[in-house]
């Protein structure tokens, strides 16, 4: 058992794992779990694609901060964040101030075959998704890299992660850099 003291947002690509993972995680924790995603579309009343369609890119950027610094408010949890949120200046400053963020890292073709699986991904819509998913990749490693704790993903069972989570977040507290601590049972 461990006693989460921030919360600990998920970031990475899409479909490198952060709501499974992160549902898992928050679980294993004994802590809720949210979806920056699941919010967003709570509080808009329509889905990701559709806020994209109505109202383009930049608003649904602002709702995304929005959501997520209201997020950041609540008492330690695990959150996930969306693929993007990381790369707002503002957001990621605020998850910094707040938060231990931990980086999914995923190669080019497991995200690709993970995507694939939905529909979900206006980004990806009517587009090569390779290419899309190339490009961003490029722009964001180097801002995702910024993250507290980098993890690998191969794609294999998800307890894998989890177990490096935990790996690095004890080590994070044994380095002074306390953010769970182990409580006896
Ligand atoms: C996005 C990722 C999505 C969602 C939106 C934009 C991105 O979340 O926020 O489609 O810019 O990478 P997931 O990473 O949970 O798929």
């Amino acid at each position: 058992m461990r006693k989460l003291e921030k919360t600990l947002v998920l970031v990475g690509m899409m479909g490198a794992g952060k709501t499974s993972v992160g549902r898992r995680l928050a679980s294993l924790l004994g802590v809720p779990f949210r979806d920056a995603d699941s919010e967003i579309e709570a509080a808009a009343g329509c889905t990701v694609n559709e806020i994209f369609e109505r109202y383009g890119e930049p608003e649904f950027r602002a709702g995304e901060r929005k959501v997520i610094f209201r997020l950041l408010q609540e008492p330690p949890h695990v959150l996930a964040a969306g693929g993007g949120a990381f790369m707002d200046p503002e957001t990621r400053a605020r998850i910094k101030e707040s938060a231990i963020s931990i980086w999914l890292k995923a190669d080019l073709d497991l995200l690709l075959e993970r995507v694939s699986r939905k529909d979900t991904r206006p980004l990806l819509r009517n587009t090569d998704s390779r290419a899309a998913l190339e490009k961003l990749l490029r722009l964001r490693e180097p801002i995702y890299a910024e993250a507290d704790i980098t993890v690998e993903s191969e794609g294999g069972p998800h307890e894998i992660v989890l177990k490096r989570i935990l790996a690095a977040l004890d080590a994070r507290c044994g380095s002074g850099g306390s953010s769970v601590e182990a409580v006896p049972p």
